[in-house]
């Protein structure tokens, strides 16, 4: 029996995580520590809450002292840190607040497991989960590896790369067992429709502008939320401490051929004749510090522990369109309330 943290657990990935120790573990107990933002939503959880093996728990990172008192009660084994502020367009408008939750909140979960592991270190796992975006930006060629410097550009990869390097630290200082996954750009069912794929879906439904910042000319490397799901199982089993791991899907696409892509499939699933969603392109003013390209390389991860994506991008996108057409309910309740401004505030001075 073992008891497992996941924080963000009710966030996009996160839910995927949590779904799959809690089905594939019955002899875990998993418990997920969420303040439940904006992103953070239970109904991304429905089909698990009232499993025997699962337990949530609302609770802000910023706050140390609550930490604290939650890791002398559950005495965890393992951590699977995922909370964080996530989105780069928010961190533009608001940087402190990612300072806050992504670097302070993580030392404060970094300081809990110090205190309360000591000595007592074996088999535990402090595992912190990143992004690409600590390494920068690329030109037309190369991929980012575990060894390429980081190089963060917008708050929310600054916040990121302060964190994993203060989980290093702790590894190096004090000899906690710690590892880090840098990963690409997740897509799939329960992402907030803040981020491009839901946010277009959403907008493609509804008649609305697709907002493309610049030219499209960015390119990200897209990897199925289940996917990063899965290789998040197989590095805290099998992972080394210490090492750091890329993941990603070999999978890169130019925003305008993904958005094109999409309108198409959108077109054939809402009955529209072929170009109609086309029309809604919009080129709006460039993202500011705007990345031009990410790819990673995760020929480590595939080689050491033998993980590889399992979907083809094209397949996988259209379950992610038939998820969204299929749960309105769940769009609807998330794109409620305060999604209404942030959308104007964000869109409509561009
Ligand atoms: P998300 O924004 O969907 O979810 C974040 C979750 O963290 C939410 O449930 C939110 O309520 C919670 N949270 C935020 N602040 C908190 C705080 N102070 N205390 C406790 N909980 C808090 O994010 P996501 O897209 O699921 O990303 C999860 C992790 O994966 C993040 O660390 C992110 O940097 C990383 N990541 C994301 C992507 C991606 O494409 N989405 C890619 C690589 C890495
Ligand atoms: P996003 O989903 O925000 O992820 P990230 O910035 O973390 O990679 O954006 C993906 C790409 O899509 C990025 O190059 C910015 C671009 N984009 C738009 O062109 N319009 C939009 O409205 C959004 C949200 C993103």
């Amino acid at each position: 029996m073992k008891t497992i943290l996941i924080t963000g657990g009710a966030g996009f990935i996160g839910s995927h995580v949590v779904r799959l120790f809690v089905n594939k573990y019955p002899d875990y107990q998993i418990v997920n520590l969420d303040k439940l933002t904006y992103a953070g939503n239970l109904a991304n959880l429905k089909d698990i809450e009232g499993k025997p093996n699962y337990e949530f728990v609302k609770g802000d990172l910023v706050d140390g002292g609550l930490i604290l008192k939650l890791f002398e009660e559950k005495q965890f084994d393992g951590i699977i840190h995922l909370a964080a502020e996530s989105h780069v367009d928010r961190s533009i408008s608001n940087p402190t607040e990612f300072v806050f939750t992504n670097v302070i909140g993580t030392v404060n979960l970094l300081n809990a497991a110090k205190n309360i592991w000591k000595d007592n270190i074996e088999d535990k796992l402090f595992y912190h989960i990143s992004t690409d975006e600590v390494y920068g930006s690329l030109g037309l060629e190369g991929m980012f590896t575990e060894e390429t410097a980081y190089d963060p550009h917008s708050p929310y990869s600054a916040s990121k790369a302060s964190s994993d390097h203060f989980v290093r630290a702790y590894h190096d200082t004090f000899g906690l067992p710690a590892l880090v996954s840098n990963c690409s750009n997740n897509y799939g069912s329960f992402q907030f429709p803040e981020k491009l794929i839901p946010l277009f879906i959403n907008n493609i439904k509804n008649n609305k502008p697709l907002p493309v910042y610049g030219k499209g000319e960015n390119v990200r490397d897209w990897l199925w939320v289940e996917d990063h799901a899965r290789a998040i199982d197989v590095i805290f089993h099998r992972g080394i401490a210490g090492e750091t791991y890329n993941v990603g899907g070999h999978n890169e696409w130019k925003n305008i051929d993904l958005i094109r892509l999409m309108c198409q499939v959108m077109d054939r699933k809402l009955g529209r004749e072929t170009g109609t969603s086309e029309k809604l392109i919009t080129f709006v003013k460039d993202r500011a510090g705007h990345d031009l390209r990410y790819a990673i390389d995760s020929g480590k991860l595939q080689k050491e522990l033998g993980w590889e994506p399992s979907l083809q991008f094209e397949e996988g996108l259209e379950k992610t369109i038939d998820w969204y057409l299929a749960n309105e309910d769940w769009l609807a309740n998330v794109t409620s309330g305060d999604y209404q401004k942030y959308y104007e505030e964000q869109y409509t001075k561009r």
